[in-house]
């Protein structure tokens, strides 16, 4: 059977705790430009329907430094679901690649690639989660504090697909973590329902964001109008006033808290100049994980660790 990771679940406790060890060690090995080249003659299909810096850089060039070749494929070259059936270029990109990435907008796309696929599948990002994101999130957390233990995250902004992510996670990691966003930007009613039914991690949603982060070990945020909602950015903008954090809201902490956020950041809106350049703002470290999280997650799913 093959493995796909299309969501933060479909990975087990262990398989979530191994992948950071792994990371870890990875990200030794790069570091030291050691010769680790379990990819060799392998190709990787990137598969992109929206923008991306972060994601397409860091899996490309995790696979070439793995010693393996991945191929970008923009919004014009495939147009996934408008110029062929998705289950059609399924087929064909397994026919010519080892393993495939996709960022695309409906997730209902992403499970039918992963279905027809002979070959694993990783998610990139869809309209409802960003499973690789939070993996590197949770990773740098471990990094930074050196335990996952009595960690309270909360994130403040849009109910969005990082939220669902940040759920799913909690259904695996015990961990306290808070939503803040305005009533009618909640996320997924589903997703918070299993994730309090799985009864590991304290879940609340909060519409009070001075409140929800008082003792906070992680400040979290993300853009208010995501990737294909950009044209309510201004209703969004209006409607998220309080939302925005900034050096008063970490203030309200109470604590040494640190800042994340997965970026592209649009800076004086959802966060400001001051918090993303303060000593709290570990954004950077976040990033650069985002590589050294995925090259685990690749080498996990394709059998190669
Ligand atoms: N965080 C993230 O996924 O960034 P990109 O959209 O630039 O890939
Ligand atoms: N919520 C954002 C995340 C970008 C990495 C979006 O989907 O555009």
């Amino acid at each position: 059977m093959k493995r796909d990771f299309l969501h933060v679940t479909d990975f087990t406790a262990d398989e979530i705790h191994a992948t950071f060890a792994l990371a870890k060690e990875v990200k030794t090995r790069f570091k030291r430009r050691e010769d680790f080249k379990p990819f060799k003659d392998h190709s990787m299909a990137m598969i992109f329907a929206k923008p991306s810096a972060r994601t397409r850089i860091s899996f490309e060039t995790g696979f070439f430094r793995m010693g393996g070749h991945a191929l970008y494929l923009g919004p014009s070259d495939i147009s996934i679901g408008k110029r062929e059936a998705v289950k059609d270029i399924a087929r064909v990109v397994a026919r010519y690649n080892d393993v495939i990435m996709a960022r695309l907008f409906a997730h209902e796309h992403v499970l039918e690639l992963a279905e027809y696929a002979s070959v694993p599948v990783v998610n990139g990002l869809t309209d409802y989660n960003h499973p690789c994101q939070i993996m590197a999130d949770m990773f740098t957390i471990l990094e930074h504090r050196g335990h996952l233990e009595d960690l309270k995250v909360v994130y403040v902004g849009d109910g969005n697909n990082i939220v669902h992510s940040w759920l799913r996670m909690a259904q695996r990691l015990p961990f306290h973590f808070v939503c803040a966003c305005p009533d009618d930007y909640d996320p997924d009613a589903q997703t918070i329902a299993a994730t309090r039914q799985a009864g590991l991690s304290e879940i609340e949603i909060s519409h009070d964001p001075k409140a929800a982060v008082k003792g906070a070990d992680i400040v979290y945020t993300d853009v208010w109008a995501s990737m294909g909602q950009k044209d309510e950015a201004e209703t969004r903008k209006a409607r998220f006033q309080g939302f925005q954090v900034n050096d008063e809201l970490m203030a309200a902490t109470g604590k040494k808290s640190l800042f994340m956020h997965c970026l592209p950041a649009e800076r004086g809106v959802e966060t400001t100049d001051s918090v993303l350049e303060s000593d709290a703002s570990i954004v950077f470290d976040e990033a650069e994980n985002r590589m050294h999280a995925q090259n685990a997650i690749l080498l996990k799913i394709c059998g190669k660790a």
